[in-house]
């Protein structure tokens, strides 16, 4: 697909912006089974649907502010997550990140389940720059945290879906990011490991200048742990402002007919 958006990614600076938005857009192409998306690379006229996930897109977050993104199913949370964590770029439009960014935000994603959770933990460490001295102090931490015993040296295809998570969960809540991305994590793992999480994530937001972008369908979450929110609709920013009136806003139309 071509693209001619933009993706700038700096380091954190001293300057105020984590997250910097300018008439963002993602299309993606929709064809009508996986053999015709590939004949398509050879025949560029073959038919497509476009849907724009994203649809221009501008906001500015601040460094230290916490922010949810709320919107039904399908509204482009997940996409604008992804672009600022740099997994897919835009299609047209600016997207500038300054920070490190730690993301969770499909909790299934990035882990070999043929190697060891030990294993996996250690080379996600590794990618993320750590040095190996750092990685030994970290990993007792995560593995404890995330309550996965002696399965931290079993492959990762033994585990469940909620040890995944908690692992996932575990890592990426350890590092010391600048951005901390957080798409509907809370809803895997049970009630425990729910409130531990929690409690971890408000250690976090205690930091000084940790930015929060935060993806949830719990508007009792997005209320606890956010002061600011983004109402998404088919792509579209509907609403920035105060995590109340942004809500409310949301109730609001989340009651409108999914499609007109
Ligand atoms: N890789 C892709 N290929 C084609 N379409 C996609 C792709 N990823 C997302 N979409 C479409 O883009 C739109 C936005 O998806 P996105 O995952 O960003 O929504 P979301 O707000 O995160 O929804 P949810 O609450 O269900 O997680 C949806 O219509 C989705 O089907
Ligand atoms: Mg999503």
């Amino acid at each position: 697909m071509s693209s001619s958006g933009q993706f700038i990614k700096t380091e954190a600076t001293r300057s105020l912006v984590a997250v910097k938005f300018k008439h963002v857009t993602k299309t993606y192409h929709l064809y009508r089974n996986d053999r015709v998306r590939f004949a398509s690379t050879f025949f560029p006229h073959i038919k497509y649907d476009e849907v724009n996930a994203n649809n221009d897109l501008s906001f500015t977050i601040n460094r230290g502010e916490s922010v949810a993104f709320l919107g039904s199913n399908g509204a482009g949370k997940s996409t604008a997550l992804k672009i600022i964590t740099g997994v897919t770029t835009p299609t047209s439009g600016t997207a500038e990140v300054h920070g490190r960014v730690s993301a969770l935000l499909d909790l299934t994603a990035g882990f070999d389940a043929q190697l060891t959770g030990r294993e996996n933990l250690k080379l996600r460490a590794r990618l993320w720059g750590l040095s190996e001295p750092e990685i030994a102090d970290l990993l007792p931490e995560i593995t404890d945290f995330a309550a996965i015993g002696k399965y931290i040296d079993q492959p990762m295809r033994t585990y469940s879906a909620g040890m995944r998570a908690r692992l996932g969960f575990g890592f990426a809540s350890s590092l010391k990011p600048d951005i901390l991305i957080l798409d509907e994590v809370l809803a895997v793992g049970d009630r425990d490991f729910a409130k531990k999480s929690l409690a971890r994530m408000q250690d976090i937001m205690s930091r000084d200048g940790v930015t929060l972008l935060f993806v949830t369908h719990s508007l009792s979450s997005a209320q606890k742990f956010c002061k600011r929110a983004l109402v998404m609709y088919r792509g579209s920013l509907k609403f920035d402002g105060p995590i109340d009136k942004g809500i409310s806003f949301y109730k609001k139309i989340a009651r409108l007919p999914r499609s007109s």
